[in-house]
């Protein structure tokens, strides 16, 4: 069991009121809330030990490397990485992505196939797309069910000698839907193909084993798990990480320079050119300590029973229909009224207090596929209650009356 009333007390912005009404915060897909400790390791790097780090022989310089090289290792034992190394600092998913879609031009060639998925969020589709533009490499689509899962026997039909690179988000941010990778990775590698997988809608909710899952390249973002914004991982195996180019060229990421010919850092500094988000690592570090202080699994218990509940008092509603209907999904559902547009529903419960998110959710494909401009989007978080899904519910009751 989680305690709840000193888990909500650990995070100062939960007392807060809007409209007049206690706030009701279900867009944690979008970002998670900080807890009052990441908010003060922020604070104290500013007050006590601000320097750069990796530059320095004086004392405040040591202080911000050795926290910050410490958070990398706290990074990498949640995820259980192989070695430290590994683990490179960016600033979110998005970047880490990119890293990956940009290192690879060099490793493909025209004709080569890369492989994605229908629910992918747009940070998985352009960046692949660019390289495709890059490299004249051709990208596939696994397509999705009807109740938001992948269609693997599709997948299956796509894998051959050609695919390089299969990459597949854990999560759904959309819809919830926790994708098999496991199944996607072995699958992959049989032929011959490395795997991205995007963690960043899974890294609150589900403790992940790079090393279990033999994932070639895992991407996170802090702020959706209780760390700050700007931020953010990717692990990458060391051979792969050696083996592409440098993404960003600057400071640290060096050798030695010279103008006839520059030699590059070791892993993981080869992808970390310039002065990073210094108070960013470290407390992306603190984050990591606090969750796993509460343990992930008793997160994942807690927040399967909020959605569990937050489901069936949502089916209960007239003319609801609800996206997303896999058995392994994580606490988010999606939903809309037959008739009213989800900004508007939106707006209205603001108005009470309830914060969700609407609109296409950057998966613009998936809501094509189900032919709707967007979905209200509630998305909960451990520190979440059923309380405040009550709160929810009367609220969009009162809005499809004041709308219908
Ligand atoms: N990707 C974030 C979301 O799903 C912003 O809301």
């Amino acid at each position: 069991m989680v305690d709840i009333a000193k888990i909500r007390n650990d995070f100062p912005i939960l007392k807060r009121q809007i409209n007049n009404k206690p706030l009701v915060y279900f867009d944690n897909a979008a970002t998670s809330q900080k807890p009052k400790v990441v908010i003060d390791a922020i604070v104290d790097y500013y007050e006590n030990y601000n320097a750069n780090i990796h530059r320095g022989v004086h004392t405040l310089s040591q202080e911000a490397t050795d926290k910050y090289e410490a958070a990398r290792q706290k990074i990498q034992h949640h995820f259980n990485a192989a070695n430290p190394e590994e683990i490179i600092f960016t600033s979110g998913t998005t970047e880490a992505i990119n890293l990956v879609a940009t290192s690879f031009t060099t490793l493909l060639q025209s004709g080569d196939e890369l492989i994605i998925s229908a629910l992918e969020h747009h940070s998985n589709i352009v960046p692949w797309q660019m390289l495709c533009e890059r490299t004249g490499a051709v990208l596939k689509v696994i397509p999705m069910k009807h109740d938001g899962s992948l269609d693997l026997a599709e997948y299956d039909r796509f894998l051959n000698n050609k695919t390089k690179l299969v990459m597949v988000n854990h999560v759904s941010n959309a819809l919830g839907t926790i994708n098999p990778i496991k199944r996607i990775i072995d699958t992959a590698h049989a032929h011959g193909a490395a795997v991205l997988i995007d963690g960043a809608q899974a890294s609150m909710h589900i403790k992940t084993n790079v090393q279990a899952l033999d994932v070639d390249f895992y991407t996170v973002s802090a702020h959706k798990m209780c760390g700050p914004t700007g931020v953010g991982m990717l692990y990458g195996k060391a051979e792969w990480l050696r083996k592409l180019p440098p993404y960003k060229g600057g400071g640290e990421m060096i050798a030695e320079v010279r103008f006839e010919k520059t030699t590059y850092a070791d892993i993981p500094h080869k992808f970390e050119a310039g002065t990073p988000n210094i108070v960013g690592g470290i407390a992306f570090g603190t984050a990591i300590d606090y969750l796993n202080q509460i343990g992930m699994s008793k997160i994942a218990n807690y927040e399967s029973e909020l959605l569990d509940y937050a489901t069936k008092a949502l089916e209960k509603l007239d003319g609801i229909e609800i996206y997303g209907k896999t058995v392994e999904k994580t606490a988010v559902v999606s939903f809309n009224f037959q008739g009213l547009h989800p900004y508007d529903v939106g707006t209205i419960i603001d108005k009470l207090g309830i914060a969700v998110r609407t609109g296409h959710h950057c998966a613009q494909p998936i809501m094509d596929f189900y032919k709707i401009p967007g979905t209200i989007r509630a998305s909960f978080a451990f520190y979440n209650t059923k309380t405040e899904i009550d709160l929810m519910i009367t609220a969009l009751k009162r809005a499809k009356e004041m709308l219908s």
